[in-house]
């Protein structure tokens, strides 16, 4: 079976976009593929996050992974911290990692012009970490949106250097994997753009009743169609999108000839919209409760996933030793 891995940066509470544009693709992939599933809490660390905040956030990433139905008997989900095989592979990567190469990553740049009082080697080798997580498993396929693209290219480069330095060819190379039409842009509801938590247009899979209507209810749109079948405003169409995804065909069809015929309430919309998107959201919001308030089933998933992760990385490890001249 082909080995896919992705890497989940903890930033706080899954959203629709999150869920629509990603992980309702990893759950589906469980099955097709040996899916390594991993919370970058160390790559978290190059902006000195509060120990506090680390604990909550991976808990609460990891409650709603398996919430969406990651399930860690048959995925592997673990927390990179504690996947301490990767470190070493690390320090291999930084040896073969040339300063000038880290310095021209765009999103390196990026990051030091954000936070010129903590520009940390962490923040320069952050391809390099993240080239031994994907290594470490030999992972063929990793899902990455477009930002970590030149990410993905400095793994490639890093795999391609090693194999050439040792004469092996150990390492895969790892391929961007792009979701392919399974794949949606969630729209926001801020009238432009996708859904994202920077924005402050999301909807979050663990927010109550109230508080999805009351998001959907101040959406952005216009003053309503002018002339029959005329083309949908960016904002009017984005409420379509999402309606799209989570209701009923005829729903759907219902609204849109209503606004072919120029003859829809805006607020009609938006009640089943909101009604619709809380109906999808229910199960997944009760399961985050109630996996998040089991301290004990975090913990148990998190040890599986290692085990699991555990067995093969240091199977890596091992054999990296042997290829770069160490006894073990
Ligand atoms: N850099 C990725 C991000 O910001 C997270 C990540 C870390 C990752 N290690 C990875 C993704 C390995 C894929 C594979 O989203």
């Amino acid at each position: 079976m082909e080995i896919v891995l992705s890497g989940i940066r903890p930033t706080g509470n899954l959203h629709l976009g999150n869920y629509f544009g990603a992980v309702r693709s990893f759950v589906n992939m469980q099955h097709s593929y040996r899916c390594y599933f991993f919370i970058a809490d160390w790559h978290s660390l190059t902006t000195h996050p509060r120990p506090e905040n680390i604990k909550q956030s991976v808990k609460t990433i990891l409650a709603e992974y398996l919430a969406c139905g990651i399930d860690p008997e048959v995925a592997t989900i673990y927390v990179q911290s504690d996947l301490t095989e990767t470190l070493e592979l690390y320090l291999y990567m930084n040896m073969n990692a040339y300063l000038g190469e880290l310095q021209r990553v765009t999103s390196f740049k990026e990051k030091a012009r954000k936070q010129p009082d903590n520009i940390n080697a962490g923040l320069l080798t952050y391809p390099c970490l993240m080239a031994a997580d994907i290594l470490i498993h030999k992972a063929q396929h990793v899902p990455v949106g477009k930002d970590q693209e030149q990410n993905m290219e400095m793994a490639r480069k890093f795999a391609r250097r090693f194999n050439i330095m040792y004469e092996t060819n150990y390492f895969p190379e790892p391929a961007s994997f792009h979701f392919s039409e399974k794949a949606v842009k969630v729209p926001g509801l801020d009238g432009s753009g996708k859904m994202g938590k920077s924005e402050g247009n999301a909807i979050y899979l663990a927010d109550d009743e109230k508080t999805i209507k009351k998001k959907i209810m101040k959406a952005v749109t216009d003053a309503g169609p002018k002339e029959p079948n005329s083309p949908k405003p960016e904002a009017v169409a984005n409420l379509f999108a999402l309606l799209d995804l989570v209701a009923e065909r005829d729903t759907y069809q219902y609204f849109n000839e209503q606004y072919n015929r120029c003859t829809i309430s805006y607020g009609d919309l938006k009640k089943q919209l909101a009604y619709d998107i809380n109906l999808f959201c229910a199960p997944i919001r009760e399961r985050i409760i109630q996996i998040s308030s089991n301290e004990a089933e975090l913990e148990r998933v998190a040890r599986i996933g290692l085990e699991k992760a555990r067995a093969g990385a240091s199977q890596t490890i091992k054999e990296v030793r042997e290829i770069l001249g160490f006894r073990f």
